[in-house]
C-alpha cells in the first residue's frame, strides 16, 4: 500500500527529507529512497531520536506540499459553493439528485411550496424518507404535519421542507461534519430561492448547524435566533421524533409554534 503525504498527516506523522532529496517530489512512502531519513513518529523515545536541526526550516517540504494541497481543496470547495449559489431550481435539483453517498438509496432534495413564507429545516432523511425520496414522511413526518396544521399551515401549500443533509446517514447516526459541509450549500441555495420570512429548525442538529452553535437545544429554543447575513428569523423547536419519544415536551413545542405564528403575523 502506498501512503500519500495527506495519509501520513492524518496519522500524525511528519515525513522528513534531506535537502538533496527535497529537490525531487516524492509522492509516497514507497517512493522514499532508502538513504533519506525515515518518517519520524511522535511516539519515538527522545533518546533515540536523531538530532534535529536547531532552527528548522520555515516550512518543511512535506508541510509545504500539505498546505498547497489544502489550499487547492479550499479553492475547489469555494468554486463549488459559488457554482451552487448561482443555480436555479431545476439545476440545483438535478445536481443534488445526481449525487450519491454511502448506502443511501437516493438524495432527498426537499418538498413543498417553492414560494413559501415558512421553511422547515430537519436533520437528515430516515429510512422511509430514503426509500420515498421525500423529507418527513415517516411517523415523525405525520406529527410534523399535525404541528404545522395546529398553526394553520399545510405541507403542500404553505411550507417548504428540507433537511440539512440530503442523504440518509447509515444506521440513523448523526450526520458527520464533512457531510454537513458538503450539503450546506444546497440548503443555503434552497433558502435563497424560496426567500421565506421564517425558518423553523426542528431538532438539535438542524438548529446547531443553521445557527453555527454548539448549544443544547433547550438553550436555543425560546430565544430570538437568526440565520445568515440577512438575519432571517429562526424558531428552534424539538424534533418530532423526539416528541414521539417524550410527549410531555409537546407543551414546549406548542409554545415554539405559537411564537412562529406570531412572527409570521407580524411580518405579514
Ligand atoms: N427526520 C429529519 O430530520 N428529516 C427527515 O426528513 C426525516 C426525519
Amino acid at each position: 500500500m502506498s501512503y500519500t503525504r495527506a495519509h501520513l498527516a492524518e496519522l500524525g506523522l511528519t515525513l522528513w527529507r534531506s535537502r538533496a532529496a527535497s529537490a525531487a517530489e516524492v509522492e509516497s512512502v514507497a517512493d522514499v529512497p532508502e538513504s533519506v531519513p525515515v518518517p519520524v513518529s511522535e511516539a519515538r523515545p527522545a533518546q533515540t531520536a536523531p538530532a534535529r536541526p536547531s532552527t528548522p526550516p520555515p516550512q518543511a517540504p512535506a508541510e509545504a506540499q500539505l498546505s498547497a494541497d489544502r489550499r487547492d481543496e479550499e479553492e475547489a470547495a469555494a468554486a463549488r459553493r459559488a457554482a451552487i449559489a448561482r443555480m436555479d431550481w431545476a439545476a440545483l435539483e438535478a445536481y443534488v439528485k445526481s449525487q450519491s453517498r454511502g448506502d443511501a438509496q437516493q438524495a432527498v432534495f426537499g418538498v413543498g411550496a417553492r414560494d413559501a413564507r415558512v421553511m422547515v429545516i430537519g436533520e437528515a432523511p430516515g429510512a422511509e424518507e430514503d426509500r420515498r425520496g421525500e423529507p418527513f414522511v415517516g411517523r415523525a413526518g405525520q406529527l410534523l404535519d399535525q404541528m404545522l396544521a395546529a398553526i394553520g399551515l399545510s405541507r403542500q401549500r404553505d411550507v417548504y421542507i428540507a433537511n440539512i443533509c440530503k442523504f440518509r446517514p447509515p444506521n440513523n447516526r448523526d450526520p458527520r461534519p464533512d457531510e454537513v459541509a458538503q450539503d450546506m450549500p444546497y440548503l443555503q441555495r434552497q433558502i435563497a430561492l424560496v426567500q421565506p420570512d421564517l425558518l423553523i429548525a426542528v431538532g438539535r442538529i438542524a438548529a446547531q448547524n443553521l445557527l453555527g452553535s454548539e448549544q443544547p437545544i433547550g438553550r436555543m429554543r425560546g430565544k430570538p435566533q437568526h440565520f445568515g447575513d440577512a438575519r432571517l428569523p429562526v424558531v428552534v423547536t424539538y424534533h418530532p421524533a423526539y416528541l414521539l419519544r417524550s410527549p410531555r415536551e409537546k407543551a414546549k413545542a406548542w409554545v415554539d409554534l405559537k411564537r412562529a405564528r406570531s412572527l409570521l403575523t407580524v411580518s405579514a
